[in-house]
């Protein structure tokens, strides 16, 4: 049983016990991150507790610590959860407006209830390397403020299993003829050796995996455009990504059924996923290696 911690505690994670008044529980009302982290050491880690303050700013929930705190009490729980046979853990956050009687506006007084939990993170398969993933596309069926990390998924969990019965790892969502994001992950494509991913925009999570690859893609001298991408444009795409915290960058080889490019992951995956690693390696200590630091 792994370790949690949860507001100020270290303990199993199955002796955690949340109320059944918790406002994440009744309403969504919450708000979460998920931070790598390799050998031990928090990848990106910075960028993550800036997306957090943000996101807690945007749903109008004082911060309950500041980011050295947030650092700190990370730290022990991933000491705590030290095991060789892991090494490598994403940390799952999460701050609720915590425990009042239920009705919808804010209580007047509520401590936000906080949890935080690990989970391995797999190295990328050979299979997958070799052969890529599937991915479908869907209607974005979310609210209008997708740019928030909040735990209100429910149309994320819909379009994902929607993939996941159609023998799909992700769902590629589409509102108005333009490719959005995934249920769990931001796209870009590859067209004629350019890098295109759509803008930040109300539609999308700006995706910490997002920003680092775009970087890295940029260092290696390909042109990178954050512009509008149309479903047409997906559909012909010679390559089509994803990126998240816990799955890095895959390479999606097979679209609705159809080939993407070859039906092969593609040679700018190769090259942007090798940079990946070598960013990996060094975990925090990567960040100077980088050229411009800052989330976009
Ligand atoms: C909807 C959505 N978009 C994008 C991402 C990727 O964000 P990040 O790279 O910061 O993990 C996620 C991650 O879970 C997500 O849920």
């Amino acid at each position: 049983m792994s370790i949690a911690y949860f507001n100020g505690e270290y303990l199993p994670l199955d002796a955690v016990r949340i109320s059944p008044l918790d406002r994440g529980f009744l309403f969504g009302d919450s708000v979460y991150e998920v931070i790598p982290s390799y050998g031990g050491r928090f990848f990106l880690l910075e960028q993550h507790l800036q997306r957090l303050e943000r996101s807690l700013a945007a749903i109008r929930l004082a911060s309950p610590h500041e980011p050295s705190q947030w650092r700190e009490r990370l730290e022990g729980l991933l000491q705590r959860n030290g095991d060789p046979a892991t090494p490598d853990l994403g940390i799952y956050l999460q701050v609720t407006r915590g425990v009042a009687p239920r009705d919808h506006a804010f209580p007047a007084e509520a401590q936000p209830t906080i949890l935080a939990m690990v989970s391995p993170i797999r190295p990328l398969s050979e299979t997958i390397r070799d052969q890529g993933v599937a991915a479908v596309t869907a209607p974005d069926q979310r609210w209008a403020h997708c740019d928030i990390k909040a735990t209100t998924l429910l149309a994320n969990v819909l379009a994902r299993q929607g993939a996941t019965e159609q023998g799909a790892q992700e769902a590629i969502l589409l509102r108005d003829g333009q490719v959005t994001e995934g249920a769990a992950s931001n796209v870009l494509v590859v067209v004629d050796g350019e890098v295109i991913t759509p803008p930040l925009a109300a539609t999308v999570l700006p995706g910490v995996t997002r920003s680092l690859v775009l970087k890295l893609a940029r260092s290696a001298g390909y042109p990178v455009a954050e512009r509008n991408l149309s479903e047409h444009e997906l559909r012909r795409a010679d390559e089509v990504w994803l990126t998240s915290s816990t799955r890095e960058v895959l390479p999606v080889t097979r679209l609705d059924d159809q080939p993407v490019g070859d039906g092969r992951p593609g040679p700018v995956w190769q090259r942007i996923h090798a940079a990946y690693q070598v960013a990996k390696s060094g975990a925090e200590t990567a960040r100077p290696a980088l050229p411009s630091e800052g989330m976009a």
